[in-house]
């Protein structure tokens, strides 16, 4: 049995103009970073989808405009059947209250003169519920997320980062929302902490049934909660399956290469500044957009961007090659790297 579609990406397409200055415009030196590139991405209740890649894929951008915070210039974006792709108004916040968000950077998100009890006390205001329910309400987010109720006279500045990060949690469930994004929620946090809050959120889905839309550049860690995995590449989506086959037996070449630089990530700690100012330079304009870091690259992926290829068990893959085992290094190989 299927569960039933929460949000539908179909063929989402977003363009950063880089340059949008007169002269450029009236030279047509303007460069269009491609930031989207027709992907498409399918949530079902209950599902989690970890979704990786390296800083400047496009992870972020793939959240916004999921959550509809930035408006796409392709596709559609559909919640429970509906489509709100150019939903306003009345539509839009009902929508916006069943899809929350979560943060990397929570500190800022978060106003050093009040106090813990004044933001969540906000946040339910927020979602209507009457002053006179919040205290009982609050109590119940502070068991949620694991916290008593001395932190409400606290300052967010007196918390530490994987507390605050906990707070942010619970200010997203005030809405009692159906699917929660959380965009690399742990990536400044400690190790150890990170994977407090991970498992937090494993809880989460099961107390309370959330779905959800988890990022990180950080294949391991993703891999560890997920459902089904999906990894993008400059802007499309390279490879997707259940976890358990993209870590071990992945097919993409740009999977492989995330999976070799375990445990440290192909970008290190935090965001490198690396692969996003490579932006449009260093990607292609046509055939696959990985060919020039790809050792597998023939002719062919220089000309002829790869469709997906789907492999048994709903795992997806955007290479020529994906089904030809024989150029494909053994798993203990890559593992042992
Ligand atoms: N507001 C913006 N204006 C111009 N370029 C942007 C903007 N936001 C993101 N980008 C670029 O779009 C690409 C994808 O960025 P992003 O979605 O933040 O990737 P990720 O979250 O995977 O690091 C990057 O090359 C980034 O530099
Ligand atoms: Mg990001």
């Amino acid at each position: 049995m299927t569960a039933e579609i929460l949000l539908d990406l179909v063929e989402l397409d977003k363009r950063y103009v880089l340059d949008g200055g007169l002269l450029a415009r009236l030279t047509g030196r303007q460069r269009v970073l491609q930031a989207l590139d027709k992907v498409s991405l399918t949530i079902r209740r209950r599902e989690v989808i970890g979704l990786v890649g390296e800083s400047g894929s496009g992870k972020s951008t793939l959240a916004q405009a999921a959550v509809r915070l930035l408006d796409v210039d392709g596709g559609s974006v559909a919640w429970k059947g509906n489509s709100v792709t150019r939903a306003r108004g009345k539509a839009l916040r009902g929508f916006r209250r069943g899809v929350q968000m979560v943060f990397q950077d929570t500190g800022s998100s978060l106003n050093p003169r009040k106090t813990i009890g004044r933001h969540l006390s906000q946040s339910l205001a927020l979602g209507g519920l009457p002053r006179a329910a919040r205290p009982a309400r609050i109590r119940e987010l502070l068991d949620l997320i694991g916290m008593n109720e001395t932190v409400l006279t606290r300052y967010p500045h007196q918390l530490s980062g994987g507390q605050r990060q906990r707070i942010a949690i619970a200010r997203s469930l005030a809405a009692e929302p159906e699917l929660l994004v959380a965009d690399e929620p742990v990536a400044s946090l400690d190790v150890s902490l990170q994977a407090q809050i991970v498992n937090l959120l494993d809880e989460l889905r099961e107390r309370l049934g959330l779905t959800l839309l988890f990022i990180s550049h950080d294949l391991a860690l993703v891999g560890h909660i997920s459902t089904r995995v999906v990894v993008m590449y400059a802007g499309s989506v390279v490879e997707e399956g259940d976890p358990a086959t993209v870590l071990t037996r992945p097919a993409h070449p740009y999977t492989r290469a995330l999976i070799a630089a375990i445990p440290q990530g192909v970008e290190g700690r935090g965001r490198s500044r690396d692969a996003a100012d490579r932006g449009a330079e260093g990607i292609p304009s046509q055939g696959c957009r990985f060919a020039p870091r790809c050792p597998q690259a023939r002719d062919m992926c220089r000309s002829l961007a790869p469709a997906t290829l789907l492999l048994p068990g709903g795992h997806g893959v955007a290479c020529h090659f994906a089904g030809q085992s024989a150029t494909q290094p053994s798993t203990t190989e890559v593992l042992a790297s």
